[in-house]
C-alpha cells in the first residue's frame, strides 16, 4: 500500500486526508480548515502545516491540488486565490517549507485523475470532460485515458465575462437560485463545451455533485452522457495524492 497525504486547496476550504493511492481511497477522515481570507502563499502554507500536524505527517509525501494553472511547479493564474500566487514557484516553496516530497497539480486535474482510475471515467475511451462546480469551474479533459492538463474551461469567454461567473455553484448559492434556474446557464456552458470538443462523457464534480439528481433533468439538450463524479468532492484529495505516486 502506498500512503500519501492528499491536500485539496479550494477558494473556501483546504481539505486533506491520507490516501491509499493504489486503491484510490481515503484511509482517514477528511480534515478541513477554512481558506484564509487573505490567501497568500504564507497564509495557505500555515493551514497546510496545521493539516500536516493533524495527521502527524512531518517530512512525508504530500500531493497538492491547487486552483491555478500549474506549469513546471509554478502557479500561473490566480482567479479565486490571492494575486501573490501569480507566477509563483509554489512547488519549490512548499517543498522547502514543508521539507517533504511535493507534487502540485491543478485541482480539477487532480479530481479527474481519481475519476479516471477509480471513478466515473474508469475504462472509458474517447473524450471525457470532468467539470468541478464550486467557487469557480475547473476542468480536466481526457482523451482515451490521457490527461490534457490545465484546460481551464471555466474561463471560456461566455456572455459578458467567463463561464464560471454564470454557471459555478457559487453563483447558484450567492443568488439563491433554484436548480432549474441555475441549470439554464450550466446547460448552455455544457453545450458550448460540447460544440468545441464533442465529448463522449461529462462528469460533474464539486460539492454540488451530491445533488446531481436535482438538476440532471434540466440538462437534456446535451448530447453527451452526463454523470456525477463517483468520488464526489473527495476526488480532488484522492487525485492529488495519486498524482505524486504517478510522477
Ligand atoms: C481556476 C482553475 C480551477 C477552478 C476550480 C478556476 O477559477 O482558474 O484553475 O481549477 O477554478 O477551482
Amino acid at each position: 500500500m502506498s500512503k500519501i497525504l492528499g491536500i485539496d486547496v479550494g477558494a473556501t476550504g483546504i481539505k486533506g486526508a491520507i490516501v491509499d493511492t493504489k486503491k484510490g481511497e481515503m484511509i482517514t477522515d477528511r480534515f478541513k480548515l477554512a481558506t484564509p481570507n487573505k490567501s497568500t502563499p504564507k497564509h495557505v502554507l500555515k493551514v497546510m502545516q496545521k493539516i500536516i500536524k493533524h495527521f502527524d505527517w512531518e517530512g512525508k509525501d504530500v500531493g497538492i491540488g491547487f486552483p491555478s494553472i500549474i506549469n513546471y511547479g509554478y502557479t500561473l493564474s490566480a482567479a479565486n486565490i490571492h494575486n501573490k500566487w501569480l507566477n509563483f514557484p509554489a512547488e519549490k516553496y512548499f517543498r522547502k517549507k514543508l521539507d517533504a516530497r511535493i507534487q502540485l497539480i491543478n485541482d480539477a486535474d487532480a479530481a479527474g485523475i481519481s475519476e479516471r482510475y477509480h471513478g466515473a471515467a474508469k475504462d472509458v475511451k474517447g473524450t471525457v470532460i470532468l467539470l468541478t462546480l464550486g467557487t469557480g469551474i475547473g476542468s480536466a479533459i481526457f482523451r482515451n485515458g490521457l490527461l490534457i492538463p490545465n484546460t481551464e474551461l471555466g474561463h471560456l469567454h461566455y456572455k459578458e465575462s467567463i463561464a464560471e461567473h454564470y454557471a459555478a455553484n457559487s453563483v447558484r448559492e450567492r443568488n439563491d437560485l433554484k436548480y432549474k434556474e441555475w441549470s439554464v446557464e450550466l446547460q448552455n456552458v455544457l453545450l458550448y463545451i460540447e460544440h468545441l470538443f464533442s465529448p463522449d462523457l461529462f462528469i460533474l464534480g464539486g460539492g454540488v455533485s451530491k445533488k446531481f439528481h436535482k438538476y440532471e433533468k434540466y440538462l437534456k439538450k446535451v448530447r453527451a452522457k452526463i454523470v456525477a463524479a463517483k468520488m464526489r468532492n473527495e476526488a480532488g484529495i484522492i487525485g492529488a495524492a495519486m498524482a505524486l505516486d504517478m510522477d
